[in-house]
């Protein structure tokens, strides 16, 4: 079958296709790196960390070789930690197991930690030159459309479709071009909310826009509300140092910094619970309240100081002592941050 697709979306993607680093080389390593580093994060928000990733880490075999502290401090401001925890994982794998070459089969690609479906499509046809679709958010707004699919978005039988479609209308040989050429539309003119139908190099054959459909589609799931996590931090102060304390591995910010924490429950103030979780003896000093929205829960944390001259021994296992100059060398999530950033100024 002849796709009516392919052709004007390459014609498009040739003239408007934006320069980026992976596709100017399209180096296995490189694309790689910059298919984890630009899930859930928009392309010009990911670029200067991609460019100083590189920098340290121009090999996989140097990523594999990293201490993971160091691997996660690149990563922090990107959020979804996990991505940067499994990528040097996956590095090591592909050490040991292939002599730091990554394999180009997909089911090879699969196996390793953090490569789903479309990353391994991306790698196998941006890096190798393999006919495999890869089939991101974007692209899914623009099959949606083109085909008018009336699927919910989020469904198994939704998301065969897109992946069907995408292979049917695939271009043999030219699968780097096609795939990055959908992703590339749904980013640009293919937008959400207002969509440039009249500049669009498929605007003849979109279904969606035919039908006057392009909002509908495509289909959103029904949005749950997000729950909302209420949480107090202890900073524990002695003379120019605090206590913080490494994050499990495993779990949700995995190897990361924090300053002891605890969600709060019912309608106790945050300073009575914190008393009472750390055993604090003084009252505290409010620093703060800060907010932060993870993918599935949002966070309002509230931060108290105290000055302590020794650890509590509810504290004492897993805490160190970090002089405050030194925070800026530990990787922290977003709000742990946002909290080591006000300590550093309020000593400026
Ligand atoms: N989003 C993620 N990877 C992309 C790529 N290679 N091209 C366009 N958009 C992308």
């Amino acid at each position: 079958m002849k796709s009516l697709i392919a052709e004007p979306l390459l014609r498009w993607y040739a003239s408007r296709q934006r320069s980026l680093p992976w596709r100017t080389r399209p180096e296995p390593y490189a694309v790689w790196v910059a298919e984890i580093m630009a899930q859930q994060t928009r392309l010009e928000s990911m670029l200067p960390y991609y460019q100083r990733w590189m920098a340290r880490f121009p090999t996989l075999r140097s990523l594999a070789k990293a201490e993971q502290q160091e691997v996660l401090g690149l990563w922090e401001g990107l959020g979804y930690y996990s991505r940067a925890r499994n990528l040097h994982r996956a590095a090591q794998t592909v050490l040991a197991d292939y002599g730091g070459q990554l394999p180009a089969r997909l089911e090879d690609l699969r196996r390793l930690p953090g490569i789903g479906a479309y990353t391994a499509g991306a790698i196998a046809s941006l890096a190798f030159g393999l006919d495999a679709p890869a089939v991101d958010g974007n692209a899914i707004r623009v099959l949606a459309r083109v085909f008018d699919v009336d699927l919910p978005v989020g469904s198994g039988a939704a998301q065969k479709r897109f992946w069907q479609l995408a292979a049917e209308h695939l271009p043999p040989g030219q699968a780097a071009a096609y795939n990055q050429a959908l992703m590339d539309l749904g980013a640009s003119l293919c937008s959400p909310r207002r969509p440039q139908c009249d500049l669009c190099p498929l605007e003849a054959v979109c279904l969606a826009r035919q039908r006057g459909l392009q909002a509908q589609r495509p289909v959103r799931a029904l949005r749950t509300a997000t729950p909302l996590r209420r949480m107090a931090a202890a900073v524990l102060c002695r003379g120019e140092q605090v206590l913080v304390a490494c994050r499990p591995e495993g779990g949700l910010l995995g190897g990361l910094w924090e300053f002891p924490n605890l969600e709060l429950q019912g309608d106790q103030p945050a300073q009575a619970q914190l008393r009472a979780a750390f055993g604090l003896r003084s009252k505290g000093r409010a620093l703060g309240e800060f907010t932060h929205a993870y993918s599935h829960f949002k966070v309002e944390l509230q931060a108290w100081a105290y000055v302590v001259k020794q650890v509590p021994t509810s504290l004492a296992s897993g805490g160190v002592w970090v002089p405050l100059a030194d925070l800026q060398d530990l990787p922290m999530g977003k709000l742990d941050r946002s909290i080591a950033n006000l300590l550093r100024h309020g000593l400026e």
